[in-house]
């Protein structure tokens, strides 16, 4: 999708941290906006700052989880500006560290829903209003490294991540055997400086953590790494760069393709997987 201007981006989890950035850099390209989010609020917010830059601006609120809420999201959006274009896949939530067994059904239920059918309901609503459009169109999902690595005590998050990888290179290949105008990008962040681990979206710590278990560990170790991550606005740059070249694996970080790179040496060489850092530290010397 080499033009972006005056084409219309919609944005899921828009209202703050890399959704917002994103939506800031689709209006810097020129686009018309659609942003959601759970929180009207928060929305309320970003749509008066995107819209004091100037930006043409739709705020939607909607839980990614609920695919009506999805369907009448493309209605306004479509309602308003006539097409939809470009779409990310943005909202997603961190949930709770805990031992895979110990992990609240109701956590499982809502990391699921958020990250996983968010995705999967605006890919059933947005694909098709793209195919009939017949424009150049493209869609980003928002993954994560931990899409491609697997550290313990984080599994609703983690499935989530590595289905999102799944789907989101089945819908490249399936629009490739329909020879369709519709990019598709898996964009996988490492740590990112927003507040993915803090304010409202915050987990209750499990058992485990507050026995002082190895998931308190990994809770502190994601909340450092975190505060401590790249901009949102840099990571929203590289992912419109993407769009622009038609790109599919964005990682926006350079270290997790050495520790993807390692990840692979292990499977390809039959090796068990193994601890790392302080766990290992703590658990295996
Ligand atoms: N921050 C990081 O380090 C990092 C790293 C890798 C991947 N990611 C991914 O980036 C995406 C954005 O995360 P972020 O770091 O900007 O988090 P954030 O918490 O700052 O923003 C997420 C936004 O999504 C919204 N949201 C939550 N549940 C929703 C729902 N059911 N429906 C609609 N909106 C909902 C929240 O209200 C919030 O505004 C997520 O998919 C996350 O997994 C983040």
């Amino acid at each position: 999708m080499k033009n972006l201007k005056g084409k219309v981006a919609v944005i899921t989890g828009a209202a703050r941290g890399i959704g917002f950035a994103l939506a800031e850099a689709s209006a810097e390209a020129g686009m018309k906006l659609a942003i959601s989010d759970i929180d009207p609020a928060a929305l309320a917010e970003a749509k008066k700052s995107l819209d004091a830059k100037g930006a043409e601006t739709l705020a939607f609120p909607a839980d990614v989880g609920n695919a009506s809420e999805i369907e009448a999201l493309a209605a306004a959006t479509l309602k308003q500006f006539g097409s939809a274009d470009l779409l990310f896949n943005n909202a997603g939530l961190f949930g709770t560290p805990a031992l895979l067994w110990e992990q609240e059904l109701a956590d499982w239920e809502k990391t699921i829903s958020v990250n996983l059918m968010g995705a999967i309901n605006g890919i059933r609503t947005f694909v098709p209003i793209m195919l009939h459009q017949e424009t150049d169109c493209h869609i980003v999902n928002v993954a994560s490294v931990a899409g491609h690595l697997v550290q313990p005590f984080l599994g609703p998050y983690q499935a989530t991540k590595f289905a999102m990888t799944a789907i989101t290179e089945s819908l490249y290949l399936e629009l490739q055997t329909l020879d369709a105008n519709i990019g598709v990008s898996l964009v996988c962040p490492g740590f990112t400086k927003t507040n993915i681990m803090g304010g409202e979206a915050a987990s209750e710590p499990s058992q485990e953590e507050m026995s002082g278990g190895p998931a308190s560990m990994i809770r502190s170790a994601m909340t450092e790494g975190v505060k401590s991550g790249l901009s949102p606005h840099d990571v929203a740059k590289q992912v419109i760069e993407a769009v622009k070249n038609d790109k599919f694996y964005v990682f926006t970080h350079p270290y997790a393709l050495e520790m993807i790179g390692k990840r692979f040496d292990q499977v390809l060489g039959g090796t068990n997987p193994l601890l790392e850092g302080a766990l290992k530290e703590r658990f295996t010397e």
